[in-house]
């Protein structure tokens, strides 16, 4: 049988991780966070000191260090660099702060797409990102865009980066937010947007479990069909 393919695509803070995370665990499927793939090439710019606008030296250094994935004992992705597991620390602000600059380079897209594509081929997936419905897996078993009121979106980021511990204020997160958006919607290739057949849900006023509900919902659906 054709591996399930489970695309989750939205803004940042929308839920996308946590969501897609219990979507896995429900219907025993591997997680691939594609984000933190991205994040992974911007950590090793932010750890060598390269200029992030530069595609050539963010290329180079790409060249230079050896970034894998592998999956990990809970079916979520891990990101290795150099043989050392980084996904613990890819998530800070340093690293959020640079991830759209380097996001935006064709070459890093290629490379992590060709990447994503190939392991889709080989599992059943719950795949979260900006662009998985659109071009990464096009022909995915459901795709789902999911969204969230932006002050709602950056008080969920406020709240995870406080478990962090990093303290933030809620007005600087609404602009952190909505200036990632920005980048990642105005992009020349592979923009942020949603995929005409996929499914728009709004989770402001949603939980977790509900939207997780609903997705499942979905993929039972495709199925019967
Ligand atoms: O979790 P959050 O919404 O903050 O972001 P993420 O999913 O970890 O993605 C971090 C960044 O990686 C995004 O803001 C995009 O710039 C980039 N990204 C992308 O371009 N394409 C993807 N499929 C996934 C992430």
């Amino acid at each position: 049988m054709a591996p399930v393919t489970i695309a989750i695509d939205g803004p940042a803070g929308a839920g996308k991780s946590t969501v897609a995370k219990r979507v896995a665990e429900r219907l025993n499927l591997m997680y691939v966070d594609t984000g933190a793939m991205y994040r992974a090439v911007a950590y090793l710019c932010a750890q060598e000191g390269i200029d992030v606008h530069s595609e050539r030296d963010v290329e180079a250094v790409l060249d230079a260090h050896r970034v894998s994935f592998e999956e990990g004992e809970d079916r979520t992705l891990q990101v290795l660099i150099d043989g050392v597991n980084v996904t613990s620390k890819l998530r800070a602000p340093e690293v959020s702060a640079l991830v759209s600059t380097v996001a935006a380079h064709p070459r890093v897209r290629q490379l992590l797409t060709e990447w994503q594509r190939a392991f889709a081929e080989r599992h059943s997936v719950v795949m979260d990102g900006r662009d998985i419905g659109t071009v990464v897996l096009p022909h995915a078993t459901v795709k789902v865009f999911l969204t969230a009121a932006p002050e709602e979106r950056a008080r969920r980021r406020m709240e995870e980066y406080k478990r962090m511990g990093y303290d933030v204020a809620l007005e600087d997160m609404v602009q952190t937010v909505l200036e990632r958006d920005r980048k990642d919607s105005e992009r020349l290739v592979a923009p942020l947007r949603m995929a005409e057949d996929a499914v728009r849900i709004d989770s402001t006023d949603k939980s977790v479990e509900s939207v997780v509900d609903e997705i499942v919902q979905l993929v039972e659906n495709a199925h019967v069909r």
